[in-house]
């Protein structure tokens, strides 16, 4: 069964969104590797290749369901984050953002009754606490350490550890 007009349109507008992450967490990247905060940017890389996983997650539900995928372009990312905190800030509030979003697309899913949408909604659910919980953390342990370069050294070296992506994508 196809979605309605109004719910392939809800997930084209999360598709854009999870592709405005990925280039986000690129710009996020670049800008701590030119400070040479190399852990830190590896950190960021990881999570654009995560984002790019989003996006074809529901592109791929909405091809499953036999409604079309429309792109469109991405606008320019902030850049020239000032510091490691400020890019983790950054990244708070933008995963706030994603939560907020993919709740509103639960809510209309579920005002149409369209309960094939609930389960792949409901993975993003979990997913967006465990983000939120994972970028939080970071920022409260850059907190912490504020200015203290030897703290900022040692949790760019443990956020360089981040695994890439598997190419497979989250299972679901
Ligand atoms: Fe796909 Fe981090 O939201």
């Amino acid at each position: 069964m196809k979605l309605s007009p109004a719910l392939e349109s809800a997930f084209n507008e999360q598709i854009h969104l999870e592709f405005e992450s990925v280039y986000a967490y690129l710009q996020m990247a670049a800008d701590l590797d030119s400070q040479s905060w190399s852990g830190f940017s590896t950190w960021m890389h990881g999570q654009s290749q995560e984002e790019w996983m989003h996006a074809n997650k529901f592109t791929q539900f909405v091809l499953q369901r036999g409604n079309q995928v429309q792109l469109r372009g991405i606008g320019d990312p902030a850049a020239g984050l000032g510091s490691p905190l400020a890019a983790f800030e950054r990244a708070l509030e933008h995963e706030r953002k994603v939560s907020q979003a993919i709740h509103a697309l639960y809510a209309k899913a579920v005002a149409e009754n369209d309960y094939a949408s609930l389960p792949l909604l409901q993975w993003f659910v979990n997913e967006q606490v465990e983000e939120e919980d994972t970028v939080g953390r970071i920022v409260d342990r850059l907190r912490l350490v504020g200015n203290d370069n030897t703290g900022l050294m040692i949790l760019d070296r443990e956020l360089g550890q981040r695994p890439a992506a598997s190419a497979a994508g989250p299972a679901a």
